[in-house]
């Protein structure tokens, strides 16, 4: 987002609007305790930034993802269509691993998707789908008619892709009749206009250049390849889909330089930019190998461009400067960035950890790392003895490269820990010199990369969207288009309450042989883990023991929500108190174990605050946590 209109006016104002004393008492807080309060912190900012219940959303209709509660430099107080389907496809992430009190607003964006496609706007109506390309509307769900950046056309396939991932857990779950009536109006809309309109120019999502992008097309192919898979599974077609995605394919391989990914085909720029960076993370695929075409995190591709992509900013940000190669620095959107005089942002820094432990994902599950001519000077940055070839799980190289690469991304996260509010509040940007909190306060996209970052690190991955299926780069292609359907959404009554189900038949019309999307590995991650509390106590006559922490599942920090344990294991030799508690996998929290007296008096134990991240490792279903009370 960048809003280069803005940033004339911006400049002079910016520099000092969020400035606040920070930096010391997080120096002290690990890494994995901050991420223990700082994906609460995350999931509540992104909720108090939609509409009409969140905080600081309440002008906004139902299910309207506002970009920032910023009304003045920067004025991001309207819902864009990017940043509102990469927030939610956080949150529908977050529900398909057992947050399932995330349907309402789930469901609520959706009703607004809806009524946003049929709103005529600057760029057009939905008669033609020219309309769907418009960028950004006001919170009220009226059109935007000042002028901007516009078409923007990455905002149809990220919505898309949202939707979609919630329409395949509706089908995986017993809600066939919903993801037919409610999701596919919109995705088929949506996918209508990527086939359509990709070989067109459009801005980019920085808003700045006016040409192809690399960001745009990735994810409009991904867009096309699960929405094809997606209209079989609720008893439709789309030819359009078929036909367009290996072009786009295809066209995506010449944003390849050689040594990196170029970002846009305008601009007069070096190409370097986090745009790649977020590509590839969008386009992460669990099931898919380390594949060039499709620019996998652990791609050669992908990892060489890293390397440029973060090395582009060690001579630009003061705050950088001796940084060792190969040790994490503050990154932004460009290196010839100058919108707030140019500096790191939180998304870019997340991002940049993030590709890095897809990677991990990747090497883990296929079972070996490969080092070739392309990405070995990423390798040796971090690693010095790299060299090309393949290495087996089994060796000492594979081992501390992947320990190696967990510590370069842990200090993109630790950076934007430093320069984080004490409140844990995430700003779009923080001062290259002074590291100060910069530009719009609170920005949903900061706390939806936090998240997916955080989920990533602890091995939470989204489902596959079929890239090992859709690599192959067809031997001649053109820059083309196919017409699609486009028509008014307009069911929008959802059930009461969505529970985990199981999958029963789409429709009775048309064989719904299930071109599935979900992962075909031998070991599936867990949704939820039975997590053992063991706490040894000892407690007189009366007192009884509890747990309560950050998350609903333990009470949310309210003792009278807090959660008892058991004693009937208890012995004078061993006083045992325990429970076992249902929790969603690679969820991270804080804790602690609270007394309750006969007199219903409260003891707490002695700080600091406990952390625990729920395992997500495959095949795993149960742990045990052993503690004693301090
Ligand atoms: C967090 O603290 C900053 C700096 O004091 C403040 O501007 C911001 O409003 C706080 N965030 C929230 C969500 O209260
Ligand atoms: C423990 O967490 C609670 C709730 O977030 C917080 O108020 C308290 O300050 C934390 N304690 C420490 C020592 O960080
Ligand atoms: C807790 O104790 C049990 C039983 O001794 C053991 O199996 C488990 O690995 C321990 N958990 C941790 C996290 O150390």
């Amino acid at each position: 987002m960048s809003r280069l209109l803005y940033a004339l006016g911006a400049l002079a104002l910016g520099q000092s609007a969020l400035a606040a004393p920070q930096l010391s008492p997080r120096a002290t807080t690990s890494l994995d305790a901050w991420l223990a309060t700082e994906t609460t912190v995350s999931l509540d900012g992104i909720l108090k930034n939609i509409g009409a219940s969140g905080a600081f959303a309440q002008s906004a209709k139902n299910g309207v993802v506002i970009a920032s509660p910023s009304t003045s430099n920067p004025d991001y107080y309207y819902t864009w269509s990017r940043d509102s389907a990469l927030t939610l496809k956080v949150l529908i992430d977050l529900f398909r691993n057992g947050n399932l009190g995330l349907q309402t607003v789930i469901e609520e964006y959706i009703n607004a998707q809806a009524a946003l496609q049929t709103v005529s706007n600057p760029s057009g109506d939905l008669s033609n789908g020219a309309g769907l390309g418009e960028p950004k509307f006001n919170v009220d769900l009226s059109a935007f008619t000042g002028s901007w950046g516009r078409p923007q056309r990455d905002g149809p396939a990220l919505r898309a892709i949202a939707l979609i991932d919630f329409g395949n857990w509706l089908i995986d779950n017993g809600y066939p009749t919903y993801a037919v009536n409610n999701v596919w109006p919109i995705v088929r809309n949506d996918l209508s206009y990527v086939s359509q309109y990709w070989s067109q120019s459009g801005y980019d999502l920085w808003e700045e250049v006016n040409s192809m992008s690399f960001f745009t097309v990735a994810n409009q192919h991904r867009s096309l390849v699960e929405g094809s898979a997606f209209a079989s599974r609720v008893g439709a077609s789309c030819s359009w889909c078929d036909s367009q995605a290996p072009q786009i394919l295809c066209y995506m391989q010449s944003f390849w330089t050689g040594s990196y990914i170029n970002a846009n085909t305008g601009g007069g720029r070096s190409g370097k930019d986090a745009n790649t960076v977020l590509a590839s993370i969008h386009t992460f695929d669990p099931a898919a190998t380390c594949d060039d075409i499709t620019f996998q995190p652990c791609s050669s591709r992908a990892l060489a461009n890293h390397k440029v992509y973060t090395d582009s900013f060690r001579s630009v940000y003061s705050l950088n400067s001796g940084i060792a190669q190969g040790v994490a620095v503050a990154v932004g959107r460009y290196p010839e960035d100058s919108y707030y005089n140019g500096n790191p942002w939180f998304l870019s820094n997340l991002a940049a950890a993030e590709q890095l432990y897809d990677a991990i994902y990747q090497w883990n599950k296929i079972g070996s790392i490969t080092i070739t001519s392309t990405s070995l000077a990423f390798f040796q940055d971090v690693y010095s003895s790299a060299a090309v070839g393949t290495y087996a799980s089994s060796s000492s190289t594979f081992t501390s490269i992947i320990s190696a690469v967990k510590t370069y991304a842990d200090g993109y996260v630790s950076i934007a820990q430093a320069h984080a509010f004490t409140n844990g509040s995430l700003s779009e940007q923080y001062d290259k010199s002074s590291g100060l909190s910069l530009s719009a306060r609170d920005l949903t996209w900061s706390y939806a990369a936090l998240l997916t970052a955080n989920m990533r690190r602890n091995g939470v991955v989204p489902p596959s969207w079929g890239a090992s299926s859709a690599n192959t780069v067809p031997s001649s292609c053109s820059m083309g288009s196919a017409a699609g359907t486009y028509a008014t959404p307009t069911a929008t009554s959802w059930p009461s309450t969505l529970t985990s189900g199981t999958a029963v038949s789409t429709t009775s019309t048309t064989a719904t042989t299930t071109s599935t999307t979900t992962s075909s590995t031998s070991c599936t991650t867990p949704t939820s883990v039975a997590v053992t509390f063991d706490e040894t106590a000892t407690t007189t006559y009366g007192e009884n023991v509890f747990i309560v922490g950050s998350i609903s599942q333990l009470g949310s920090w309210n003792t009278a929500n807090a959660i008892a344990l058991s004693a009937s294991q208890y012995t004078s030799s061993n006083p045992l108190w325990f429970v076992t508690i249902s929790l969603p996998a690679g969820t991270t929290f804080q804790y602690k174990y609270i007394r309750k007296e006969t007199d219903g008096s409260i003891v707490w134990e002695s700080d600091p605050n406990r952390s625990y991240t729920v395992p997500a490792a495959c095949g795993t279903t149960t742990a045990t946590e052993n503690d004693t009370w301090r």
